[in-house]
């Protein structure tokens, strides 16, 4: 295997440090910033003629990560690079993926496309697919999608006495049974009705006979936390144990966090494929193994 140069775009310097090292890799090196009007300034040091790139890159926060990521993967293949490989941990733009009202724009497509339009090839972790079944449904460029269901069950087994895994929706069963099957845990999953963007509705479950279990919540994004806080309160009501909540994707928009605290949350964890105090999962290894194995 090529030992590839990587790029850690702002903000991503961790991971990109353990991706790098568990690589072998060379640090590439590039200066961006921005003009006095805003626009975006990029120059690459290194030289990239012939190499294998990786540009890691997460996108929570998307719309101001797109144009230097665009800016860069451009220069890149100007600069004679063989190949580009985004890592995106956090693959945004998935939850658009239905035109609910006419006139909508069906974004998780046009993102897709522009994404598959400068890079070669793209590494992620748990996209959220619901309506779609795979990603090759929206993206042109070959995908490695990666599961984070094994790292999240070994941190149970590893932290939590007697477990009850939850799903707050339906959506999030295909991730919970998973984890539940690897942490040798019962798992329930609830009905969720969202009504706006900050307004969600959580039925109440058959918790009765799992008093003496501690509830672990689990999803794949945790955004506004709306989701997870009304499954907070059902649980309350039904004197369950105070629970933890585990999260893929620490999206947390606004106080969302402190919010999930304030609700009542034991503890959250989530994995470190958005940079957050919360991180207690380490996602680089499998990023390592997918990379190698292509
Ligand atoms: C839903 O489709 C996802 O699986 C999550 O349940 C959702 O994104 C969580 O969003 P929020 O934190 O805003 O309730």
């Amino acid at each position: 295997m090529m030992k590839p140069i990587v790029f850690s775009m702002p903000g991503n310097e961790l991971l990109s440090e353990s991706i790098l090292i568990g690589l072998e890799g060379e640090r590439g090196n590039f200066t961006e910033r921005q003009f006095p009007d805003g626009e975006t300034y990029i120059r690459i040091l290194s030289n990239v003629e012939e190499k294998e790139v990786i540009v890691v890159c997460t996108l929570h926060e998307p719309n101001p990560k797109l144009l230097p990521l665009f800016f860069i993967c451009k220069l890149l293949k100007d600069l004679k690079a063989r190949s580009i490989c985004l890592v995106v941990p956090y693959l945004s733009y998935m939850r658009q993926d239905k035109q609910f009202n006419s006139g909508e724009a069906i974004t998780s497509d046009y993102f897709a496309q522009l994404i598959s339009s400068f890079a070669d090839r793209l590494i992620t972790i748990d996209p959220h697919l619901h309506r779609r079944s795979s990603m090759n449904e929206i993206y042109s460029i070959p995908c490695n999608v990666l599961h984070s269901a094994k790292l999240i069950s070994s941190w149970i087994k590893n932290n939590i006495q007697k477990p009850l895994l939850i799903g707050p929706d339906s959506e999030s069963e295909q991730w919970v049974s998973e984890v539940a099957k690897d942490a040798g845990a019962p798992y329930i999953v609830l009905e969720k009705l969202r009504r706006g963007d900050n307004e969600v509705e959580v039925s109440i479950p058959q918790t009765e006979k799992y008093k003496d279990h501690t509830p672990v919540l689990v999803d794949d994004i945790i955004s506004t936390a709306r989701t997870m806080i009304e499954t907070l309160e059902h649980l309350k009501h039904a004197k369950m144990k105070p629970a933890i909540c585990i999260g893929v994707h620490a999206v947390f928009a606004n106080l969302a966090y402190d919010e999930l605290i304030k609700a009542g949350a034991k503890e959250v964890v989530t994995c470190n494929t958005i940079p957050h105090n919360s991180n207690k999962i380490d996602v680089s290894k499998i990023l390592i193994d997918s990379y190698k194995n292509q």
